[in-house]
């Protein structure tokens, strides 16, 4: 949820260009606007607009600054409609003074008003502008910065910049990290845009600040700096079209790598009592196998949405397992507020604040996931539950999940053709397979806007079957597996009534239907890894037939930091 880079340097730089690089490395956060402010130490120039950075960038002819600090953002709108003025940074009264934001101020009507009392000009909606006229009227400094803090009531990571370059860069709430390298210094929302200068990387405290100028970091908090992997070449796209693809053609590596640190960890009974595993969207797909292997394995397990715990979960769990492939989501955060218990996380991010406030973290390692649907990080969090369930490395996982992504490359082209111009889908499965069923039709609805609508094959005929009509088109996720048989029986009920059956199986069922092939297992508990390849494989072909760009869908952010 919108991207924050700024930077400082002490010699006269191409900023315009270094901003424009970050932000494009940022996009997946919010892609609704973009911006950026710039000093040369003398001069300011602020430039922003709607639409995607590399349009708004030209357009704006953001190269062409140079100077020796400059903050950047890209925007998903939340407070204050999506237009030029609301776009960020935002200015003070005079050009000397600009701000970037993300996160939501709660208080911001009352410091609007008293603002204006003192003589303050808005021109923007928005709740973050309030913070560049409260540092106006404080003063741009570390007193005043302190001052601010006090005084802002919700979430907040923001940067400030001063026209003779100085950053003053503060966090409550949502993510802020910082970086130090040999001509300066660079703060951003996440770690990915700062890689290509450094890979050691502090994330600030919770309701810390720093300032910087030049290459000086003032910094009185309480964290150290942690090593990140990741290689900066993996932010790129390579030979690819999107990074969706690039991220599902990934997942068999991305398996071998996550088992390979497996195998130097130990599991060793951390699991005991009752267990809660919550998470939002793919990640509670998640959560749902999680759920789906402990029980099995003998545990007291269920899974929730993030958004709903506080409602549903009763008395405190022993443990809880919270899925979340960034860590930031304000869903899980805030369903996790008044836990005392246990937390076992399992994201991809290890600066992330579910990392810092958990007490055992399983890292995806995936390396950063830029497309907003996931999915290399669904399948390590899928292989993470199966490894703490179990105890067990499936070595061949990697290898099936090749085969998987081999078969289905081209296999998925005829069932785009049938479901391109169709408005609804059904996508259902029994057992394990609900779960699959559940992100296939995630994906279809994420990004290529098809209504998709998950169901327990059983209990699509109390209901759902009503809709079925001549070439309705019903998939079926359906392996070889305790279920295939009743799974049968309900794809003929589909049949009967005319709907257009994909199967996504072991082996093709004796019916006329499309069949989308995957590998067999022996171990049932690994489908759902093998068997979401072909759907990922399909959302995103329908994605880029129906003409959208699957890595940037419509009203969604990769990272959701708002309630
Ligand atoms: C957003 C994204 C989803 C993602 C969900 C949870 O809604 O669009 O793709 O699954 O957030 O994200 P998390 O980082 O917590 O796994």
């Amino acid at each position: 949820m919108c991207g924050i880079f700024g930077i400082t340097l002490e010699k006269r730089k191409p900023v315009g260009k270094l901003l424009t690089d970050a932000l494009k490395h940022l996009e997946y956060r919010g892609y609704d606007s973009v911006g950026i402010a710039v000093t040369d130490g003398k001069k300011s120039f602020l430039r922003k607009g709607v639409g995607f950075v590399s349009d708004v960038a030209l357009e704006k002819r953001f190269e062409e600054l140079d100077g020796i600090a400059g903050i950047g953002h890209t925007r998903w709108a939340t407070h204050g409609e999506v237009k030029e003025e609301n776009a960020h940074p935002h200015q003070g009264c005079r050009d000397v003074l600009f701000v970037v934001h993300n996160g939501i101020l709660e208080n911001y009507l009352e410091l609007r008003d008293f603002l204006i009392k003192r003589n303050h000009v808005f021109r923007s909606e928005t709740d973050s502008e309030v913070i560049v006229h409260l540092v106006e009227e404080f003063g741009a400094n570390e007193e005043g910065l302190k001052k601010v803090l006090s005084l802002l009531e919700g979430t907040y990571a923001f940067v400030v910049l001063t026209k003779d370059g100085t950053l003053l860069c503060a966090r409550k709430g949502s993510p802020l990290v910082v970086g130090k390298f040999e001509e300066g210094v660079v703060v951003a929302s996440d770690p990915i845009p700062i890689l290509p200068y450094t890979k050691k990387i502090l994330r600030l405290g919770e309701g810390e600040y720093c300032i910087a100028k030049g290459r000086k970091l003032l910094y009185r908090g309480s964290q150290q700096p942690k090593t990140v992997s990741w290689s900066e070449r993996s932010a790129e796209l390579g030979s690819f079209n999107h990074f969706m693809e690039k991220e599902i053609e990934e997942q068999p590596l991305v398996l071998k790598n996550l088992l390979a640190w497996l195998r130097d960890d130990s599991p060793d009974r951390i699991l005991h009592g009752r267990i809660h595993l919550i998470g939002a969207g793919t990640s509670y797909h998640a959560a749902l196998y999680g759920e789906y292997l402990l029980r099995k394995a003998g545990y007291d397990a269920r899974a929730f949405i993030a958004s709903e715990y506080t409602y549903w979960k009763g008395e405190d769990p022993d443990i809880v397992i919270a899925v979340s492939q960034s860590g930031e989501t304000t869903d899980v955060l805030e369903a996790l507020k008044d836990y005392e218990g246990e937390i076992i996380a399992i994201t991809n991010n290890p600066l992330s604040s579910l990392a810092s406030l958990s007490e055992r973290v399983f890292l995806l390692n995936a390396g950063p996931e830029l497309g907003v649907a996931a999915t290399k990080t669904y399948t390590a969090q899928l292989t993470v539950l199966y490894y703490l369930t179990t105890g067990r490395i499936p070595e061949n996982l990697p290898s099936l999940v090749y085969e998987s992504l081999i078969r289905n490359k081209e296999a998925v082209k005829g069932v785009v053709e049938v479901l391109k111009d169709r408005s609804s889908v059904y996508y259902l499965g029994r057992g394990l397979n609900v779960v699959t069923a559940k992100e296939g039709a995630l994906k279809i609805k994420e990004i290529a806007y098809i209504h998709a609508e998950a169901y327990p094959a059983g209990e699509s005929k109390h209901g759902p079957i009503a809709l079925v009509e001549n070439g309705f088109p019903v998939v079926f996720v359906m392996p070889k597996d305790e279920t295939y048989k009743d799974s049968l029986s309900n794809l003929e009920e589909m049949l009967a009534r005319g709907a257009k059956g994909i199967v996504v199986g072991n082996e093709p069922p004796e019916q006329p239907v499309m069949f989308l092939s995957i590998p067999y297992t022996k171990d049932p508990r690994l489908n759902p890894i093998i068997s979401v390849l072909p759907l990922q494989l399909l959302a995103y072909k329908l994605s880029v037939a129906r003409g959208y760009n699957p890595d940037r869908p419509r009203n969604l952010a990769k990272s959701v930091t708002v309630k």
